[in-house]
């Protein structure tokens, strides 16, 4: 085994510069997965669910025996999981007790434009900080500013799927979803409760992120997050899962049906099941970030970029009881390989299977009816005053510059390229890929997607279905260090 210390060391030398802890980091597996509890709406009526959430400060136990002060939805990292029904209307009325502006986003969420989280449509807080007034907090950003509380509005005209909400601030969402503001929201369907999958407390969802900590058990977090620090994004040197470092889960030998969620800032994983003794288990896809795949689909790895969802099943009966499995990050140097653990305990009955057919109604677009190709260009580029800028198509964000205006109802192809890792994510619509540098798309890239990891110098070319609504929307790299550093734009759905 490797110290506390040692540990540290071997993190740094990972791609990617790795903010390093203070103090003795937790042993892994010596804690149990939390779940995260689900939110109950404070009224429903006419087919409309009314959820109050209250984004304030909280005080939990991250590392044994310290404390961290969480920026959380109801005080809690991760947020409450929202339960939600496709074509259900579901309100959340958002409460901001924090010190800072916030924006929410949910992403994956096919959601009215004023409901959308765009980033300078800020929350002020209820209460202003000693010396501060709303007028300074809200900044050179014009945008629908609402003070205390505003509500978002979510039709989810969309089929069952994992999405998560999480802070989409101006300038500032790296740091605040850093500190703790992100959860899950699950939208279910007809066509998925049909299914044998695995429920109830074998549907698990797992929030994967990184983080650092000072000393004193606070979140770490680079005072300046700039290109030239952190070029990659912040990366931290403790992996969490559900809020919990290296956690375990105690299963039974039958299916269970993981969520899994790449929420970290930066981080990218290459996930393995290592049994032990040169043994690895396999996943079953059967969703992706926009829901159900057509067909269930065998993955040895699954390769995640911040902000994607895979939907997946694992069989435990596959291991003997007392078995330990490893979820194994391959992406990662030293104690960041290690994520979370399985402990198979006990014997259970299991009704529940993998259909081989999981969503009859999948369509896949075919590129003959998508008529507009456009173009976008991640890149770094340097400004007049050689500053380094994380740009799209050669330019960094501005609120009234629109790069494409898609007409609701078509089908465009868009092609991405890139200089660097960029996890391309499209607010409203899903997207279908179709290449990957010039070659088919990988296994992983299955599905309706809304977000996908754009590798350097890499095309990827997917076909985009804009539904929902009209209005102006965004794409940008979510990478949120990139993202903070500009690299976004609009479209418009026309
Ligand atoms: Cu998950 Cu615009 O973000
Ligand atoms: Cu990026």
């Amino acid at each position: 085994t490797v110290g506390a210390a040692g540990w540290s060391r071997v993190a740094k030398a990972s791609t990617g510069r790795v903010l390093a802890s203070a103090g003795p980091l937790p042993r892994p597996f010596g804690v149990p997965l939390p779940v995260p509890p689900v939110a109950r709406p404070v009224r429903s009526e006419h087919g409309t669910d009314f959820y109050e959430v209250e984004q304030r400060e909280g005080r939990v136990e991250i590392l044994p025996g310290r404390r961290t002060t969480v920026w959380g939805y109801d005080g809690i990292f991760p947020g409450p999981t929202f339960t939600a029904r496709s074509g259900r209307r579901t309100l959340v009325q958002v409460r901001n007790s924090l010190t800072v502006p916030t924006v929410t986003h949910l992403h994956g969420g096919v959601t009215p434009p004023e409901s959308d989280g765009y980033p300078t449509d800020l929350l002020l807080p209820a209460r202003c900080a000693p010396g501060q007034t709303h007028d300074g907090m809200a900044g050179a950003h014009p945008g629908r500013t609402a003070v205390g509380y505003r509500s978002y509005e979510y039709p989810l005209p969309q089929q069952a799927a994992t999405l998560w909400y999480h802070d989409h601030r101006m300038d500032f969402s790296a740091p605040q979803v850093w500190r703790g503001l992100a959860g899950f929201f699950l939208v279910s369907d007809q066509e998925e409760d049909r299914l044998p999958l695995p429920g109830g407390h074998r549907d698990v969802p797992l929030m994967l992120c990184d983080r650092s900590f000072a000393e004193d058990g606070s979140f770490r977090y680079p005072a300046h997050h700039g290109h030239d620090t952190f070029p990659d994004g912040v990366l931290g040197d403790v992996q969490l899962v559900n809020g919990a470092p290296w956690p375990v889960l105690e299963v039974s030998a039958t299916r269970y049906r993981f969520r899994l969620l790449n929420a970290s800032n930066a981080r990218r994983y290459r996930l393995r099941l290592d049994a032990g003794d040169g043994k690895w288990g396999q996943f079953v896809q059967i969703g992706s970030d926009g829901g159900l795949l057509a067909a269930p689909q065998p993955l040895d790895a699954v390769d995640m970029a911040p902000g994607e969802r895979f939907d997946v099943i694992v069989d435990f009966s596959a291991f003997p009881i007392g078995s330990k499995v490893t979820l194994h990050n391959s992406a990662a140097r030293g104690g960041m390989r290690d994520v979370m653990r399985f402990h198979v305990v006990r014997r259970e009955k299991d009704d529940s299977r993998v259909p081989s057919r999981l969503s009859a109604s999948f369509e896949t677009l075919s590129p003959g009816r998508a008529v507009p190709v456009r173009s976008f260009d991640f890149r770094r580029t340097h400004s007049a005053d050689e500053r380094q800028m994380w740009t799209i198509n050669g330019r960094p964000f501005s609120t009234d510059t629109i790069l494409a205006s898609p007409h609701l109802g078509s089908v465009e192809r868009w092609r991405f390229s890139s200089d660097f890792h960029h996890p391309v994510h499209l607010h409203l619509a899903q997207f279908q890929v179709t290449a990957r540098g010039g070659r088919p798309p990988a296994a992983t890239d299955a599905g309706w997607k809304d977000t996908v990891d754009v590798r350097p110098y890499e095309v990827v070319e997917v076909l985009v279905r804009f539904t929902g609504y009209k209005g102006r929307y965004m794409l940008h790299c979510h990478n949120l260090e990139h993202e903070d550093m500009a690299m976004m734009g609009n479209f418009q759905v026309i």
